[in-house]
């Protein structure tokens, strides 16, 4: 079963069926403004702050075929009687002649046919403005005259999206809604909690005349809110009753006649949500983008912004849904990871004062729009350190907007510690792809504060990007237990295994091994070669007492406890074998390449599903408080031994390091959800983004996918594909082409931007072997070895490629 298909000409996925087994959303907009909208149209906006800031109130736990935040009725009028549609299929859920959900870059249209009439609603936040556009046209299919009307709805939220929940005395008895007129005509519903209506106010018009309007929900429902959302009683007279709330749960429900529509005609209206200071400051953009014309290239621009984001890597693989995400889908899912980091969606819920942005997850984001948005990758990077403490180890998350900052769910256990081990070291893998991506070296001697709330604005320390690095690698040398690796802290990446203080992690140790790798790298690079072999030595000795104490015989353990046994030996009953241990051990370049194989051989064979690789097997079956968060998870869920899938990119990546090409792709292919487009009976989520987990084959209900969007997975999967499995990797002196693909593909092609100049690169397999460069050719000219040096910004190439067996095999 499937619910629609790609449209890769418009860069476009198309939902034919609004009945999808969960919500399917898309983002508009950005952190200042904007949010999510689902496939029928209702949507979650906030300016600013999901927690503080929250306009609509979409709830995410309702039933899908509920009124969420948003919804649009249309109404015909016929002698005295009224007939009300839901082009948007709910919250009526009347059958539609036809129905299509768009999911475009930045915007959703939803277009649906019923009662003789098309209704195609486009809905966006144009590039930098503070307002969701809902740009409706209504057609007459029919052969005879029909009388229409338009009635959006929007259903507020306190600003606070908590309290909405939490304080029913206090919430209903501020919010308030007015009419406000200008002295030329222009109308706006505003709506406010009372202490915040000479400061901020909500406001929701059209550009078309509205004859009536309603703001009261108890009055638009009707009969005591015994009237419902399916069938509103308000819409059966002839005018809404222009209530302007004094209290209560408040709407904005604006009645806009389109008059007589004959048959063909088209008639368009622009619907506009927003907050500013006053209604009066809102006038300007309210006039401007009621001009169709004015939405038109707004809309215009925003494609605009896409293509040239696209623009940065475009290829042409034998696997067309491999081409269709790396080309559209996770490219833009990768700057949806990057702005929302994983603070709103339908399972990161945007409540809590610091949720915001977290430490690790965004500093692994900004890999995956390095190539695109290297400026933004920058700036959330320099944001992030300023969330690193003095003692090298970084806060969990922070709320960008208030500053405020903790330490995440290590709060929740007080008896153990209360930092994560691994935060702090991904701010040095990202800082390196951001030099390697632009050679931009003044970004590391940027003056960044460290976090230190209770220093003092005079006291606060503050360090160069690459000081920061160095404390980052310092807090880690500095806190190992007894095998000498390091100690686990709260968790390391992941989250959910939390064993007493003293209790060390092999993945930590990795993560650690590769920052070192890195750094040593980037000094080089710097010409400080003396520092850079400091760093080299660390990670020997850390490889030495990783290979010494972490080898189980077939593969590597995943943790000591504070006792000194271990987690992910086939002496345990259950998890026994984790999957990152393995594939870090390779990428930290610890593994020797006996065991390298071996372990990621018991990985492919104790973990590999055919939706991909499980986190840890078997599953733990039953809640262990000296375990921790994983045992809270039935056997086959989430880290409890389901498909992570954040994880499966670092096997590929792992695959390609030992040359196996067959393997990566296929780890590749597994969890592409491009590929799953025909069994979303089982899948359940949008094929066209990724999704955070899968249950696992321990799971009843096993291939089933949850939590997309705002995954790793986005920006991991990305890299692991372009960089590893087409092997076009940014390196400090250049930028490396070296594939690692399946030996029968014939070969690729594809379009990079790298610094300022665009190569065009074939690569050619018909030698059958997947990997190893025999000839490259730059313009024409050959070159030793696979390392394209930079070139003149601006400037266009043709690169040639060749694989065949070279000597080192
Ligand atoms: C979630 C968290 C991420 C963590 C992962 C594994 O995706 O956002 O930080 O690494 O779970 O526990």
């Amino acid at each position: 079963m499937r619910c629609g298909y790609f449209d890769d000409e418009h860069r476009e996925y198309v939902i034919t069926d609004p009945r999808t087994p969960v919500k399917w959303i898309n983002y508009i907009g950005a952190l200042s403004f904007g949010g999510f909208v689902d496939h029928t149209g209702g949507a979650l906006i906030c300016r600013g702050d999901p927690s503080y800031n929250r306009i609509t109130r979409y709830v995410a736990q309702m039933p899908a075929g509920d009124f969420r935040g948003e919804t649009l009725y249309l109404r015909l009028r016929l002698d005295g009687d009224y007939r009300v549609y839901c082009p948007f299929f709910t919250p009526a859920r009347q059958p539609l002649e036809r129905f299509e959900c768009h999911i475009g870059l930045g915007y959703t249209r939803i277009v649906s046919e019923f009662a003789g009439l098309r209704c195609a609603v486009t809905i966006f936040v144009p590039l930098g403005e503070e307002r969701e556009l809902r740009d409706l046209r209504v057609t007459n299919l029919s052969s005879h005259p029909q009388t229409v009307d338009v009635v959006p709805v929007v259903e507020y939220s306190h600003f606070d999206a908590l309290k909405q929940f939490t304080n029913a005395d206090w919430v209903p008895q501020t919010m308030q809604s007015r009419l406000w007129e200008s002295s030329d005509g222009v109308r706006l519903l505003l709506q406010y909690p009372f202490m915040n209506r000479d400061r901020q106010v909500n406001y929701f018009t059209a550009s078309l005349p509205f004859s009536s309007f309603e703001s009261d929900r108890r009055a638009f429902l009707g009969d005591n809110e015994y009237g419902s959302w399916t069938d509103p009683l308000a819409l059966h007279h002839a005018e809404l009753a222009c209530g302007q709330a004094n209290r209560g749960d408040n709407i904005a429900a604006l009645l806009i006649p389109l008059g007589v529509l004959a048959p063909g005609q088209t008639r368009r209206v622009i619907t506009q949500l927003g907050q500013v200071a006053s209604a009066a400051e809102a006038l300007r953009g309210v006039r401007s983008y009621s001009d169709p014309a004015a939405v038109d290239g707004a809309f215009a621009s925003l494609a605009e912004h896409w293509s040239a984001i696209l623009a940065a890597l475009q290829v042409r693989t034998p696997d067309a849904e491999m081409d269709r995400m790396l080309n559209i889908h996770n490219p833009r899912q990768c700057v949806i990871t990057r702005t929302w980091s994983r603070y709103l969606s339908l399972y990161q819920l945007g409540y809590g004062g610091d949720r915001g942005i977290g430490f690790r997850d965004s500093a692994q984001d900004t890999l995956g729009v390095m190539a695109s948005q290297p400026d933004d990758a920058r700036e959330l990077l320099a944001a992030l350190l300023a969330y690193q403490r003095p003692d090298g180890a970084a806060m969990h998350q922070f709320n960008p907007a208030t500053g405020q900052a903790s330490m995440g769910d290590a709060r929740e256990r007080p008896d153990h510690p209360q930092y994560y081990s691994d935060d702090h070291l991904w701010a040095v893998l990202a800082a390196a792809a951001y030099v390697k991506e632009t050679g931009d070296r003044a970004f590391l001697d940027r003056m960044i504060p460290f976090y230190a709330p209770d220093a003092g604005a005079q006291r606060k320390e503050t360090a160069s990007v690459l000081d920061h690095l160095r404390r980052a690698l310092a807090f880690t040398a500095g806190d190992t237990g007894s095998h000498g690796l390091p100690l686990l802290g709260f968790a390391d990446w992941n989250d959910t295994v939390n064993l007493a203080a003293g209790a060390e992690s092999l993945f930590t140790a990795c993560l650690y091994g590769k920052a070192l790798l890195e750094m040593a790298d980037l000094l080089t690079f710097l010409g400080d070669s003396g520092e850079a072999q400091q760093y080299r030595s660390a990670h020997a000795a850390m490889r030495r007492r990783f290979n010494a104490a972490g080898w189980d015989g077939e593969w590597y353990l995943a943790y000591f406890d504070h006792d000194g046994s271990p987690l992910g030996s086939r002496r345990n009953s259950r998890g026994q074998i984790y999957l990152n241990s393995q594939t870090w051990a390779v990428i930290a370049g610890f593994a020797p390449p006996r065991r390298a194989r071996l372990a990621l051989d018991a990985a492919f064979r104790r973990l590999n599903t055919a939706f991909g690789l499980k986190l840890s097997a078997p599953g733990y079956d039953g809640y262990d408080p000296a375990v921790g968060g994983i045992t809270t998870y039935p056997p086959g869920a989430k880290e409890n031994g389901g498909v992570f899938l954040h994880t499966n990119p670092w096997a590929i990546i792992a695959e390609t390091m030992l040359g196996n090409g067959e393997r990566a792709y296929r780890y590749y292919r597994q969890i592409n959800p491009a590929a799953r487009n025909e069994q979303i009976e089982v899948y359940e989520c949008e094929p066209y983004a990724y999704p955070q987990n899968i249950l696992g084959d321990e799971h009843p209900n096993h291939g089933l996918a949850r939590n997309t969007w705002l995954t790793g997975t986005a920006a991991w999967s990305y890299h692991a594909a372009t960089q590893y499995i087409l092997g076009v990797r940014p390196e400090f002196a250049g930028l490396r082409v070296d594939p690692c693909i399946p030996p029968g593909w014939a070969g690729f092609s594809l379009q990079r931007r790298f610094r300022g100049a665009l190569y065009s690169i074939e690569v050619d397999n018909s030698a059958g072997v997947g990997r190893g460069v025999v000839d490259l050719l730059l313009d024409g000219r050959r070159l030793e070895g696979s390392l394209l040096p930079p070139q003149e910004p601006g400037s266009e190439h043709r690169v040639q490629v060749r694989l065949g067996k070279t000597g080192a095999e």
